[in-house]
C-alpha cells in the first residue's frame, strides 16, 4: 500500500511515544544526581511536563483512533546513555557534574524540539488542527525547558551560573596541587566570596558599562563625550541618540545595555 504524510506522522508520534517514556524513567536518577537546587528544581519539573506530554500523545492516538505499536526510540536511548556516562565519569556532586549533566539534557530537550516540530507541521499539513495545537503545546514546552537550562548554564544579571561556579572550582582544583593545605583552604574561601560576586562585575564589558554609569555627576558635555566613547562601535544608533538627547538616559542606558 502507498504510504503518505498520514503515515510518517504516526510512525513519528510512536517514536516520540517511546522517547518520552524514556526520559520519564531517566529524569528521577537526573534529579537525584544534580547538586544545584535549581537544576534539581528543573528537571522535577520537566518530569511533571513530560508524564503531561504522554498524556497530551494518549489523546492524540485516540483522536486519530490509532492503536499503539510497539516502538521503540534508538535515538534517545543513546542520548540517555550519555547522561549516565556523566554519572559515571564525575562520581561525586560538583558544579562541573552539573554543568556536564545540562549539556547532556540540551541534546535531549533539542532532539525533541525538532521531533514535535516535525510532527506539528505534519498534523499542520494534513488539517489536523487540534493535533496540531496539542502538539504545538508540547513543542513550546520544550523549548522552554531548553531555556531554564541555558538560563541555570549561564546565570542572570545578578547571580552566576554554574558554568561560571564550575570554571571557579576548576582553577581552585589546579591551584590546590601547587599548595599547601592551609593555603588551599585560604584559597577555597577567595573562591566561594568570588562565587557571591554578582557575574556582572566579573567581565570587561561589564566594567565598561560601569565606568559610563558614572557620568551623570558630570556636565552634559562630558556625558554626551563618555556616551559616545562607551558606545562607539558597540550599539546602533538608536541607542546613541536615546543616551546624547535624554538628558537623564545614563541610569536608563545602563540597565538596557545589560539585557
Ligand atoms: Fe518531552
Amino acid at each position: 500500500m502507498k504510504k503518505g504524510i498520514r503515515d510518517l506522522l504516526v510512525d513519528e508520534l510512536h517514536d516520540i511515544l517511546s522517547s518520552e517514556e524514556q526520559i520519564v524513567r531517566a529524569l528521577p536518577e537526573m534529579v537525584a544526581a544534580s547538586e544545584s537546587l535549581d537544576l534539581k528544581k528543573a528537571f522535577e519539573f520537566h518530569l511533571k511536563e513530560t508524564k503531561e506530554q504522554i498524556q497530551r500523545l494518549e489523546k492524540i492516538f485516540k483522536l486519530l483512533k490509532l492503536e499503539k505499536k510497539e516502538k521503540f526510540c534508538k535515538a534517545t536511548k543513546g542520548l540517555i546513555e550519555e547522561c549516565k556516562d556523566v554519572l559515571k565519569e564525575f562520581k561525586t556532586k560538583s558544579s562541573l557534574r552539573d554543568t556536564a549533566l545540562i549539556s547532556k539534557a540540551q541534546r535531549i530537550e533539542h532532539y525533541e524540539i525538532s521531533a514535535y516540530g516535525t510532527v506539528r507541521t505534519f498534523a499542520k499539513e494534513l488539517g489536523l488542527y487540534e493535533i496540531e495545537n496539542l502538539l504545538q503545546a508540547t513543542l513550546e514546552e520544550e523549548a522552554n525547558a531548553d531555556k531554564r537550562l541555558t538560563k541555570i548554564a549561564e546565570g542572570g544579571m545578578w547571580t552566576s551560573g554554574i558554568n561560571h561556579q564550575a570554571n571557579l572550582l576548576k582553577e581552585t582544583d589546579s591551584r590546590d596541587s601547587n599548595q599547601s593545605v592551609t593555603k588551599n583552604k585560604k584559597s577555597k574561601d577567595m573562591i566561594l566570596k568570588q562565587k557571591m560576586v554578582p557575574q556582572q562585575h566579573t567581565t570587561k564589558k561589564r566594567k565598561d558599562f560601569s565606568r559610563a554609569s558614572i557620568a551623570p555627576k558630570g556636565t552634559i558635555a562630558s556625558r554626551k563625550k563618555l556616551a559616545k566613547k562607551s558606545l562607539a562601535g558597540k550599539r546602533n544608533t538608536v541607542v546613541k541618540k536615546a543616551v546624547i538627547t535624554k538628558r537623564n538616559a545614563f541610569p536608563k542606558l545602563a540597565q538596557n545595555l545589560h539585557h
